[in-house]
């Protein structure tokens, strides 16, 4: 039984696996196979979520799995139980997977070395979301073929970004060419790879815009949307200096006409919906991982 807490520390060859399991999944023409009967998985979201959480489910429903899915919003959470003390019941109860999300820093990785079920990190403060990196090299691998000798662009709040963080370290792994780009005060000085202008970054095989994680800021840190779009955005005029090979991405949910121009969400050169589709079979794979 095995844990999925970061991409950081997971060697490539499992990565690949993953990525590898996920296709043959995407190729069944079965929706439900029941290869979990009878296992018990808890979705237990600490922090808001709509693609991953479902995702999860859709995942677990597939393989067969019984579903749990606690939401801190409607819990004894909201009486001031710990996260620990909740996850602690849920094992007790007989769990035998916990898919979780959590907004403070530090309590993953702590909580897993407590808690005796293998844990799947669902997205952890702004530390990394795994299955998100994941989906987004599925993504990529599907469109160029291979990852190798590919140049990604990572353009926005890098500092608040769990998905920049998971994506550098996966994709260095295969070789793969990151750069970032992002206002001085969305900058993240702990993550080794080089900054480049909004024009540089425009010429790349992958340009993945970052949500402005508001909800994450302090006061201020962006003078307004207007002006972050000017500066940061990828608009419709932006968009006409890609190579025609490349594929714009956005982990979402999208703050269009911030980050991103609203036309370009669904353009031909777009796989922001298909990387959502190619959650799902991500997730069977890493949910079948865990109780493997
Ligand atoms: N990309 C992502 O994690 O979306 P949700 O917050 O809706 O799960």
């Amino acid at each position: 039984q095995r844990s999925l807490l970061g991409l950081k520390d997971l060697d490539k060859e499992e990565i690949v696996s993953i990525l590898d399991r996920a296709a043959y999944w995407e190729g069944q023409a079965d929706k439900v196979q029941p290869v979990i009967p009878g296992k018990f998985v808890a979705n237990m979201f600490f922090e808001n979520s709509t693609r991953t959480r479902f995702s999860f489910e859709v995942a677990e429903k597939r393989l067969g799995a019984e579903v749990l899915n606690f939401s801190a919003a409607v819990s004894s959470v909201q009486k001031g139980e710990s996260i620990y003390d909740t996850v602690r019941t849920l094992e007790s109860m007989g769990i035998d997977v916990g898919v979780i999300r959590l907004k403070p820093i530090g309590v993953l990785a702590e909580l897993a070395t407590k808690i005796k079920v293998p844990l799947i990190n669902a997205g952890d403060g702004n530390n990394e979301h795994p299955t998100q990196a994941l989906l987004d090299l599925y993504t990529m691998r599907k469109h160029f073929g291979e990852l190798k000798g590919l140049t990604v662009s990572i353009i926005g709040d890098v500092l608040h970004s769990r998905v920049a963080r998971s994506n550098l370290y996966a994709l260095r792994k295969f070789g793969v060419n990151v750069k970032f780009c992002a206002p001085g005060n969305m900058a993240s000085a702990d993550l080794d790879a080089p900054y480049v202008s909004i024009d540089e970054a425009l010429q790349s095989d992958v340009v993945m815009m970052l949500r402005v994680q508001l909800e994450r800021h302090e006061h201020g840190i962006i003078k307004s949307a207007e002006d972050y779009r000017e500066h940061y955005g990828l608009t419709v005029e932006r968009a006409k200096r890609l190579a025609p090979h490349a594929i714009i991405m956005h982990p979402a949910p999208i703050n269009r006409g911030v980050e991103i121009d609203d036309e370009l969400v669904e353009h031909p050169q777009s796989r922001i919906f298909p990387q959502m589709q190619n959650g799902v079979p991500i997730r069977m794979a890493v949910i079948e991982r865990a109780l493997s």
